[in-house]
């Protein structure tokens, strides 16, 4: 398995680049006066979805996703954290305004306890998805459920040490292409190996991470 991130409290850290994507990581649960320094910048649809969760964990969690989130993409911009705009795909995946500057910069979010992850491309659709490593009862019924054949064949084909982290792989990197297509929870999803490039890694010890962009090269080889 890759190398881990050490995640240091209101610190965003490079866990991945190259292939024209980047993936940055954060711890959410940090100290309240980073909270509301991150925080600082939400709008009011944000600052009322936060005020919905019913758990302060949550709440603060959500707020410093979001928060973050807005400063990565600012610093691209070269615009303030709080002038960022969103739209939403129907089935809630979020995206830069059309009155945005660059608003070819893609992104995609993760979070899984207390860290979360923004994936960045430029032109490309990207999906990224984590999960902190823990035991799953149910990864077997998951697995011929969601698993395409050749990733339950391999998913199968691992020895009982290898398999949990093989379900993590299997499930983050579908995870991931359903979150660069916009699907929503549970759409089956329909795709080909060969038409993404998937990159992993360890956004911190424990947790397991796949980024997904189309892999246009597939496509030019096939065409021409
Ligand atoms: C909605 C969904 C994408 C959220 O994923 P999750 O693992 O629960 O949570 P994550 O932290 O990884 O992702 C959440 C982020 O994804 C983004 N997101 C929300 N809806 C999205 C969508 N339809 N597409 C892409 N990204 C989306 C948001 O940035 C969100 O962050 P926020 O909550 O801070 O606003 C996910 O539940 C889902 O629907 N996946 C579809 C795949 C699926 O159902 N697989 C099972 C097949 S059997």
């Amino acid at each position: 398995m890759d190398k881990a991130v050490e995640l240091r409290s209101g610190i965003i850290m490079p866990v991945l680049e190259g292939d024209g994507l980047e993936v940055l990581a954060f711890a959410l649960d940090v100290e309240p006066d980073i909270v509301g320094a991150t925080g600082f910048c939400l709008n009011d649809e944000e600052r009322r979805r936060a005020a919905g969760l019913r758990l302060e964990r949550d709440r603060r969690r959500f707020v410093v996703a979001r928060g973050q989130l807005r400063r990565v993409l600012a610093s691209r911009l070269r615009i303030a954290p709080s002038v960022v705009e969103f739209e939403y795909g129907a089935l809630g995946k979020p995206q830069l305004s059309h009155r945005m500057p660059a608003r070819d910069l893609r992104f995609s979010v993760s979070r899984s306890k207390d860290v979360a992850v923004v994936a960045l491309s430029t032109a490309q659709e990207v999906g990224v998805d984590i999960e902190a490593v823990v035991p799953v009862p149910e990864a077997d019924e998951i697995a011929t459920l969601c698993f395409s054949a050749s990733e339950y064949g391999s998913y199968t084909g691992l020895g009982p040490e290898g398999r949990l982290e093989g379900f993590f792989r299997c499930w983050t990197q579908l995870e991931a292409v359903s979150k660069a297509l916009g699907c929503g929870l549970g759409q089956p999803i329909s795709w080909d190996e060969e038409d993404w490039l998937v990159r992993r890694f360890v956004p911190r010890s424990g947790y397991i991470g796949s980024v997904v962009i189309r892999n246009w090269r597939s496509r030019d080889v096939t065409t021409h």
